[in-house]
């Protein structure tokens, strides 16, 4: 069996997208799961490096910006659900606050390439870690 390739790959972003990145906003994308499920995720830059996850919150299952759009809080520096304010440390996804404290939002994996970026199970990042 490979290791990680072309066909890992789950959803891919433009390099056209990632000026927006760049600027501390994020882009949400679709892609089918390990139970070939139609999912969403989401994608940011954060400290340096690229990081997305699955954009599904632990508690109800409904996408992070469902309401207002925002996956952010009002400081930029935490992860919110809008449907009942479960806050996540961008950096891990761990819910520090709210009815879901203690889960996790599930991590992908991010790669950049001369297109851009490749979003691929967790595991295969090639994002240099710190
Ligand atoms: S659905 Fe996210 S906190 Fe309830």
């Amino acid at each position: 069996m490979s290791g990680e390739g072309r066909d890992d790959v789950l959803a891919r972003i433009g390099r056209d997208r990632l000026e927006d990145l760049q600027a501390g906003g994020w882009v949400t994308f679709s892609y089918r799961d390990e139970f070939d499920r139609q999912t969403k995720g989401v994608v940011f830059r954060w400290e340096g490096d690229w990081l997305a996850y699955r954009n599904v919150c632990p508690h109800h299952g409904v996408p992070l910006d469902a309401h207002t759009g925002d996956i952010f809080d009002d400081t930029d520096s935490v992860l919110l659900c809008d449907t009942h304010g479960a806050r996540f440390r961008p950096e891990d996804g761990r819910c520090t606050m709210g009815p879901c404290e203690g889960d996790r939002l599930k991590k992908l994996g991010v790669r950049e390439v001369d297109e851009g970026l490749e979003i691929v199970r967790a595991g295969l990042s090639l994002t240099p870690r710190k």
